[in-house]
């Protein structure tokens, strides 16, 4: 007892020494930042990785020498800062400043105003919260009792611990045009929060990934005139939100990966009419896709539809309207859990790439039809060609390789002796159990009758029992087994 104590102790002593020793090691003067110019104007200033706590009030002396047409990038990645205090005027024609991975919890009204070139502003991975950013933040100098406004594109806030936006968050950043606010604890979206985001008007791509939101009110996205793209990944929703509709006609980008949606139906993309690229995978409860699902997409290009585990069944009719106007060039159905496809799900024939690995694929005729008769099987990339799971006979082949004995022919006399005897021998049985049951049926009735009249006893008893005896031996294996 007393000696592991001991030896606890020598263990927390040595820990505690080697814990002064690496604090000490990180106070030594950090490594000034290096600038590099590239082909004249495109400048890096690197301060990441320099155990930097505090943001440095100049910059190095070759800053003064970079041209005011330049593009400069300013990097703290991977600092200690935790309170971003007002950074010194620097040059350029565009300024881009990183403040990724800190510690910071405390931005001053006054940090960027210095900057007034400041188009990119990364402050991911962080641990701002909603209550630190203020609209002052985000402006320019106060002259004439007004905040002027500031040409800020891109702002980063993903990886931080916001719940909520100030309304005038972005009442000075009339230019801002991508705005992340994934991996942040929203929740819901609220009123306040509402405001800001449609005061950014000239918004075109906006990241809500894990944001922990299941729904997004209906008209959140009214000022949204210019939205072009969306993420919605790792979030709670149970359907895809109706209120995307309202941006409908500029929407051209839709990702929607790992929300607990159990099916895709009409009703899914309803409005979305100029969307070109769709991405819905990784979504572990989805199961099937309904008819008309895709019917609102009159322009998509690009269907992503992979990596979603239980997805079993989409419907013949899940492109219904559309083929008239075909615009689809690339379908991607990998890692699902689907075993058939119909051969008029869509005109095969007119897209550029397909994939289509790792299902249950069963080689029936329908899938040699798709990959044969209509030339699906020269979309897949090199190296891509799916494999069958079943029939067990052709397991493990190229679905590629199904074709020639396998089906010789796909025309409809093929077809409907294929349906015919499927109808027939999958309802025979059920003939043979209800006959049986019947006759059953009217034994008993006759057993009964025979022991209540309990007259001519020899005569009738012989000639009632005779048939339920026999049909019942004959079939009791069968029907009760
Ligand atoms: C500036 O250089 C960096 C690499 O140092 C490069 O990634 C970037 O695209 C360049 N920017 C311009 C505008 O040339
Ligand atoms: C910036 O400096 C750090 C630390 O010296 C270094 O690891 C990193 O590669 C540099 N980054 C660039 C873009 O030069
Ligand atoms: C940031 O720096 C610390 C050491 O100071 C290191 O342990 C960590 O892996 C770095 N993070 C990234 C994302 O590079
Ligand atoms: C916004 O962008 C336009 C066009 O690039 C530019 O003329 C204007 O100065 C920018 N606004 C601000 C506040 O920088
Ligand atoms: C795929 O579907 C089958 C039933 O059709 C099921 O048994 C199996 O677990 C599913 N696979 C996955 C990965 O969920
Ligand atoms: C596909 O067919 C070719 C030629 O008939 C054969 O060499 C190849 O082994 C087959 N591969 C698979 C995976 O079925």
């Amino acid at each position: 007892m007393y000696s592991s104590a001991d030896v606890l102790c020598k263990v927390l002593v040595i820990i505690g020494a080697l814990v002064s020793a690496s604090s000490t090691k990180s106070t030594f003067p950090p490594k000034p930042c290096d600038v590099t110019i590239k082909d004249d104007d495109n400048v890096t200033l690197n301060c990441s990785r320099r155990g930097i706590e505090e943001v440095p009030e100049s910059w190095p002396q070759q800053m003064s020498k970079v041209n005011n047409d330049s593009q400069v990038l300013i990097t703290f990645f991977n600092n200690s800062i935790s309170d971003v205090t007002q950074l010194a005027a620097a040059p350029g024609a565009r300024i881009a400043i990183s403040l990724r991975n800190n510690r910071i919890v405390e931005i001053q009204d006054d940090a960027f105003r210095n900057i007034d070139k400041l188009v990119y502003l990364d402050l991911s991975n962080n641990k701002i919260s909603g209550e630190v950013l203020r609209g002052e933040i985000f402006s320019g100098p106060y002259k004439d009792g007004v905040y002027s406004n500031i040409a800020l594109e891109t702002l980063n806030l993903g990886f931080n611990e916001i719940h909520s936006l100030d309304k005038y968050l972005f009442q000075y950043t009339p230019n801002l045009t991508r705005l992340d606010l994934s991996n942040n604890p929203i929740e819901i979206l609220d009123f306040v929060t509402l405001l800001a985001l449609s005061s950014a008007t000239k918004l075109e791509v906006l990241n809500l990934a894990k944001t922990d939101i299941n729904s997004i009110p209906l008209d959140a996205f009214r000022g949204l005139v210019n939205l072009r793209q969306i993420d919605l990944s790792d979030n709670k929703f149970t359907e895809v939100p109706e209120s995307l509709s309202l941006v409908g006609s500029t929407l051209k980008y839709l990702t929607f990966n790992n929300n607990p949606i159990v099916e895709l139906n009409d009703d899914s993309f309803i409005g979305l009419s100029n969307l070109i690229e769709l991405e819905v995978g990784e979504n572990e409860y989805l199961e099937e896709v309904k008819r008309s699902t895709f019917t609102p997409l009159k322009r998509l290009r690009v269907l992503h539809l992979c990596h979603n585990p239980n997805l079993r069944y989409i419907s013949h009719r899940a492109f219904s309207g559309l083929k008239d106007r075909w615009t689809l060039k690339e379908v991607y159905l990998d890692n699902n859990n689907l075993s058939e496809l119909s051969p008029d799900l869509m005109p095969w024939s007119k897209l550029e790439i397909l994939s289509m690995t790792n299902n249950d694929w069963l080689c029936n005729c329908d899938l040699a039809d798709i990959v044969t008769n209509q030339e699906a099987g020269t979309k897949f990339k090199s190296g891509e060609i799916p494999y069958c799971a079943a029939p067990m006979r052709l397991a493990g082949t190229y679905i590629t390789n199904i074709t020639a004995s396998f089906c010789p022919t796909f025309d409809t006399t093929f077809d409907s002796t294929k349906k015919k005897g499927f109808t027939f021998s999958s309802l025979r049985p059920k003939h043979v159990l209800w006959s049986i049951f019947s006759v059953a049926m009217v034994a008993l009735f006759g057993m009964l009758i025979g022991l209540l009249v309990n007259t001519a006893k020899t005569f009738y008893k012989k000639k009632i029992r005779g048939q339920p005896i026999r049909y019942i031996n004959i079939n009791a294996d069968s029907s009760f087994a």
